[in-house]
């Protein structure tokens, strides 16, 4: 597995903002999706495109442009629906598939919800966003469900990853080819006794859209 934490002033400032217990719900969202944005930039980097003849007011000349099939992106419910709009900003043609999953509070088992996804994936390059990778489950069950799919091409998009998230992942995932890719904002320093993510931001979904039982 391939990880990729940019080292950027920007993503950290707005990471700041975004981790601090005063900033309320409509500022997070904007936050989530101006730094997804930027992830986006490095997640991208090895998108697929083809050449395209064009001819500007002043001479023929060969662009690129997106190859089909178009990318797909699968945000994770219902904490990556706020990282969605930052992404397909960057990625207008881009096809959107959905999975919701939750984790149980006690166990820190994730189960799956929801699931709106084109059947066959392959040869689709992926792209998986949710905010928070803290054991990695429930990442580690959406990808392996896009692969049971066919998909091999798959980045998955953090805004906050723990160590032992990754580690999870690394693990799980030794034999696809091409390797997964992980884009994170931020490597944090390790999960707590709750499983939470420290220094972390709290229960990302819940800071989004607001607490649920
Ligand atoms: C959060 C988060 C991830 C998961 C991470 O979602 O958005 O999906 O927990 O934890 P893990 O790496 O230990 O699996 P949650 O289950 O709280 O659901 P929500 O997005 O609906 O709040
Ligand atoms: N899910 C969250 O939203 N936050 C954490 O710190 C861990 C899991």
């Amino acid at each position: 597995m391939r990880v990729i934490n940019p080292d950027h002033p920007l993503i950290a400032h707005k990471l700041t903002y975004l981790r601090d217990e005063r900033t309320d719900s409509p500022t997070f969202r904007r936050l989530a999706e101006e730094l997804m944005t930027l992830l986006a930039y490095e997640a991208t980097r090895e998108v697929r495109v083809e050449p395209f003849e064009i001819r500007t007011p002043v001479a023929p000349t060969t662009g690129i442009k997106l190859s089909n099939p178009k990318p797909l992106v699968v945000p994770i419910l219902r904490a990556g629906l706020g990282m969605l709009e930052g992404m397909v900003r960057l990625l207008p043609s881009a096809e959107v598939g959905f999975l919701g999953m939750h984790r149980d509070e006690e166990t820190l088992v994730a189960t799956t919800y929801a699931n709106r996804l084109p059947e066959d994936l392959t040869d689709r390059q992926v792209y998986v966003l949710d905010p928070m990778l803290a054991t990695g489950g429930s990442m580690v069950d959406a990808i392996r469900f896009l692969v049971q799919l066919g998909a091999r091409d798959i980045t998955a998009v953090t805004l906050l990853a723990a160590p032992e998230g990754i580690e999870h992942m690394r693990e799980s995932f030794t034999d696809i080819d091409p390797p997964i890719t992980l884009v994170t904002g931020a490597i944090d320093e390790r999960l707590n006794e709750h499983g939470y993510i420290v220094p972390g931001l709290g229960d990302a979904g819940d800071r989004l859209y607001g607490v649920v039982n």
